[in-house]
């Protein structure tokens, strides 16, 4: 499908171009979202009539047109071509997910990293989801092991309604619990040493939650799945990097901790890196 893609599209783009349209290029149920240089945006029309002839199961097109920011993570999509609408249903891993992808974060990216926290949880473990957009992690987590009760906090008014959605349609209302507001709030006035493990999906405010993650814990430890972002050069370890910040906000806090497990979710652009690091706080 991806070659038929390609080749459709290499009559009409340069090869930097076809480049930047697949490599930003996602289907979230049956939305495809793509992104293009500037320069290049008269050719959005045609890549959204190549992908629907590729891609039957898609129904729209957007062009994202400003990079994920603010603290909600959303991005600004323009519409381009078939039913004009941003709102879907994506299946991952046997779950559904409701989402308006102009109004909630969402990306089919981190499907991999979903399943592989889950596969981590214990029978009878509490979950505390820092911060969880439309409730993937959670409800994931809530299907795929044995987890008692998943704590669900996002900032996002919009996502918490979704995430009750997703709840109702993955009929996890007993494990998966909603929770609106700031996450360091909720925590730190009700969520203190709950938890056997806590995820921090969150990039850009994971190591200045990091102390109110490690009191979500119970007083026995548990695990802390930390996702950071980390600039390397060709000859540094972004793994190294990440896992150097962590102790040394760990070193500063005074508990006992080791860190063993580091990879690179993604890179994000040129020399610069998603990574999850896996620590266990004793
Ligand atoms: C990168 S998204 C992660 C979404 C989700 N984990 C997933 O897999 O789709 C980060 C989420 O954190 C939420 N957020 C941002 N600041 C927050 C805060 N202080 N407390 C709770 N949630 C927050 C955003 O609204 C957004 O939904």
């Amino acid at each position: 499908m991806k070659k038929r893609l390609r080749e459709t599209l290499s009559s009409v783009l340069s090869p930097q171009d076809l480049r930047k349209v697949y490599s930003s290029f996602d289907v979230v149920g049956d939305i495809a979202i793509f992104r293009l240089p500037s320069t290049s945006s008269a050719n959005a029309q045609t890549i959204a009539k190549a992908i629907m002839s590729v891609h039957r199961n898609v129904k729209t097109v957007l062009l994202q047109t400003s990079p994920v920011a603010g603290h909600l993570r959303l991005r600004r999509l323009t519409y381009v071509a078939g039913e004009n609408k941003t709102n879907t249903v994506h299946k991952e891993f046997g779950c559904l997910f409701s989402v308006d992808v102009a109004r909630c974060y969402f990306s089919p990216r981190l499907s991999h990293e979903r399943m592989r926290i889950a596969g981590m949880v214990k029978p009878n473990e509490t979950v505390v989801n820092m911060f969880a957009g439309v409730g993937c992690f959670s409800i994931i987590t809530a299907k795929h092991s044995g987890a008692a009760k998943v704590f669900s906090i996002d900032v996002n008014p919009t996502a918490i309604q979704f995430m009750k959605e997703n709840i109702k349609l993955n009929r996890v209302y007993a494990k998966v619990n909603p929770l609106l507001g700031d996450s360091k709030e909720i925590v730190n006035s009700r969520l203190q040493h709950v938890a056997d493990r806590v995820l921090m999906p969150l990039p850009e405010k994971a190591l200045a939650y990091l102390p109110s993650a490690v009191s979500a814990l119970k007083t026995t430890g548990g695990w802390i799945h930390y996702y950071g972002f980390e600039h390397a050069a060709k000859t540094e370890s972004p793994c190294e990097k990440a896992k150097l910040k962590v102790a040394e906000a760990l070193g500063a806090l005074g508990v006992d901790f080791e860190v063993p497990f580091v990879r690179v979710v993604r890179s994000t652009s040129p020399n610069w890196f998603q990574l999850v690091a896996d620590v266990r706080i004793a």
